[in-house]
C-alpha cells in the first residue's frame, strides 16, 4: 500500500480509502480497531511474556499484581493517553509532534527519538532468540533445548544468533516497508487474535497439569495458581516494598511502549473520528490481560515441574526454566512449547514493527524521504547493528558497570540508557510540559474532540500535573543510582 495516499476511511475495516484531510497525505490505520489491534500489538511483547511473570514470581505474587493493576489504570493510563492524543492532535511523530506543542521543547521530541533508535539495535536480537527457539521446537529438538547449557551455548555462538537476529530483521522490515495499513495492520489484525487465543489455550492447559516428581512430590497447576495470585508479605518492610513498586513501575512503562515516541506515531495515524477513550481503554486491557495471562500460563507449569525453586530463575525463565518445563511434560510438551515460542514470536515481532516504524516515521518526517527508500536504509543499518549486538555475546564480549550496580554486556548497556535512564526522564520531562506549560486541556480537548466522553478526565489533570512529574523524579534518581550517591556516604 502506497505511503503518499491519503487514507483513512469513513468505515472500520473498509480497505478502500476516501479522503480524509486531516492527515496531510499520510497513510494510517483504517479504524479504531486496527489501531487498537496495532497499538496492543507493540504493548503486548516480550515483556507481557517473559518479564512480567518472572517479576510477580519474585515479588510477592499478589502483592507485585495488586501494585501493578493499580499503577495501570493511574500511571499507565495517563501516559498512553498523552502519547496518543499528541500523535493524533499533531499528525506527526515525535520530534515534530513536541515541537508543535512548544518549539522549545523539541529537544524532548529528539530525546524520545533516541528510545527507538535504541531499542531497536538490540529488539531484534531477542526476537531472532525467541525464533531460534521455536525452530528447535519444530524440529523436534525440545529435549536438547533443556540441556543446562545449551543457551548460553546459542547466544555465545558466533554464527546462529546473527543468522536468527537477522532473519527477524528482515522481517520487521518487510512490513514496515509496506506501510501503515498494509503492512502494520494488516499482520496485527492476523497475530493478534492468534496470540490471544493460543495464550488462553496454554493458560488453560497449564492449570489442569499435574505432576509427581523423584521425591514423590506431587504439585498441581491449580497450586501453582495459588503461588502466582496469593499475596506473599513474608519479610515484607518498607524498602523492599519500594523495590517492588519500582520493578511494578519500569515494567509498567516497558509494557506499554510509553515514553518512547511509539504511541505518538501510531497515534498520528488515527482517524480524526475514532473514539480515543474507547480505544485506550481496550489497548490498556488488552496489555494487561495477556500479562496476566502469560503468569498464569507459565508460573503454574513452572511450578509443577519444578517447583518454587524453579521460579526464582529470573531472567532466564523463558529461555531455561521454560524449556526444561517443557521437556518434563513428556511428547506434548514438544506441542505446548512449540505453540509458546510461536505465540512469543508473534508478540515479538509486532513490538519490533512498532519501534522500527517509529524510527522510520521519525526520519520520514525529518529527512522528507519516501517510506520505501527510508524503510530500506533503516532495515540495512539495524541489519548491521543486529549482527553487532548479537555478537555481544561472543566476539564483541565486554561487560561494564551500570551506575545501577548491575553488570551489562552490549545488550544491557543498550536496555539501560533507554530503559533506565531515558524513559524516566522522558516521562518526568513531557509531564511537565503538558501539566504545567501548555496545559493538560490540550489533551483533553483532542479526546473530547469526537464528542465522546473523557471518562477519567479529573484523573488524568490530576495525574500529569502532580503525581507524574514527583514520582518521576524519584524514579529517575533510583534507576540511574543518583540517590545511592547521596545515601552511600
Ligand atoms: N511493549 C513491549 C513488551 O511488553 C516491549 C517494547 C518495548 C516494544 C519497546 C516496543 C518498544 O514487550
Amino acid at each position: 500500500m502506497s505511503d503518499s495516499k491519503e487514507t483513512v476511511v469513513s468505515n472500520e475495516g473498509n480497505e478502500n480509502n476516501t479522503n480524509q484531510s486531516t492527515h496531510k497525505s499520510k497513510g494510517g490505520f483504517s479504524g479504531q480497531i486496527g489501531f487498537v489491534l496495532a497499538a496492543a500489538g507493540s504493548a503486548v511483547g516480550v515483556g507481557n511474556l517473559w518479564r512480567f511473570p518472572y517479576l510477580a514470581a519474585k515479588d510477592g505474587g499478589g502483592v507485585f499484581i495488586f501494585i501493578y493493576l493499580v499503577l495501570v489504570v493511574t500511571f499507565g493510563f495517563t501516559l498512553l493517553t498523552s502519547d496518543i492524543a499528541l500523535g493524533r492532535k499533531t499528525g506527526k511523530s515525535s520530534i515534530y509532534a513536541y515541537a508543535e506543542l512548544n518549539k522549545k521543547w523539541k529537544f524532548l521530541g529528539v530525546l524520545t527519538f533516541i528510545v527507538p533508535v535504541l531499542i531497536m539495535t538490540y529488539y531484534a536480537v531477542i526476537g531472532g532468540w525467541i525464533t531460534k527457539y521455536m525452530v528447535v521446537f519444530m524440529r523436534g529438538q525440545h529435549k536438547a533445548a533443556a540441556g543446562d547449557s545449551f543457551f548460553t551455548d546459542f547466544i555465545t555462538s558466533p554464527v546462529s544468533p546473527v543468522i536468527f537476529g537477522l532473519l527477524f530483521m528482515v522481517i520487521t522490515t518487510i512490513i514496515v516497508y509496506n506501510g501503515v495499513q498494509g503492512g502494520i495492520e494488516r499482520c496485527s489484525r492476523f497475530i493478534m487474535p492468534i496470540l490471544l487465543l493460543l495464550i488462553i489455550g496454554i493458560s488453560i492447559y497449564s492449570l489442569t497439569l499435574k505432576h509427581t516428581d523423584d521425591n514423590g512430590v506431587t504439585r498441581t497447576g491449580m497450586e501453582g495458581l495459588l503461588v502466582y495470585l496469593k499475596p506473599d508479605f513474608t519479610g515484607m518492610t518498607v524498602k523492599r516494598f519500594f523495590q517492588i513498586l519500582l520493578d511494578a513501575m519500569s515494567q509498567l512503562f516497558f509494557s506499554l511502549s510509553v515514553s518512547m515516541g511509539i504511541m505518538i506515531t501510531y497515534g498520528s495515524y488515527v482517524k480524526k473520528d475514532v473514539n480515543l477513550n474507547k480505544s485506550i481503554n481496550q489497548i490498556e486491557f488488552f496489555d494487561t490481560g495477556v500479562a496476566l495471562l502469560a503468569g498464569l500460563m507459565i508460573i503454574p507449569a513452572v511450578y509443577c515441574f519444578s517447583g518454587i525453586d524453579g521460579m526464582n530463575a529470573g531472567p532466564s525463565l523463558m529461555f531455561i526454566s521454560l524449556p526444561k518445563t517443557f521437556s518434563a511434560m513428556g511428547r506434548i510438551g514438544q506441542f505446548v512449547g512449540l505453540l509458546f515460542f510461536i505465540m512469543a514470536v508473534f508478540a515479538a515481532l509486532t513490538s519490533c514493527i512498532s519501534v522500527l516504524e517509529t524510527v522510520v516515521a521519525n526520519c520520514m518526517e525529518i529527512f522528507h524521504t519516501s517510506r520505501k527508500k527510508t524503510t530500506l536504509i533503516a532495515g540495512i543499518f539495524y541489519g548491521g547493528m543486529t549482527a553487532v549486538v548479537a555478537l555481544g555475546y561472543s566476539i564483541f564480549y565486554f561487560e561494564v558497570k551500570l551506575p545501577n550496580g548491575s553488570v551489562g554486556t552490549l545488550l544491557d548497556i543498550m536496555d539501560y540508557i533507554s530503559n533506565s535512564f531515558l524513559m524516566p526522564l522522558i516521562s518526568l520531562l513531557s509531564s511537565i510540559l503538558i501539566g504545567w506549560i501548555v496545559g493538560p486541556k490540550v489533551i483533553v480537548d483532542e479526546v473530547e474532540s469526537t464528542g465522546d466522553k473523557f471518562t477519567r478526565k479529573h484523573l488524568f489533570v490530576f495525574m500529569i500535573k502532580y503525581v507524574v512529574p514527583v514520582i518521576m523524579f524519584v524514579l529517575f534518581l533510583v534507576s540511574t543510582g543518583i540517590l545511592d550517591l547521596f545515601f552511600k556516604k
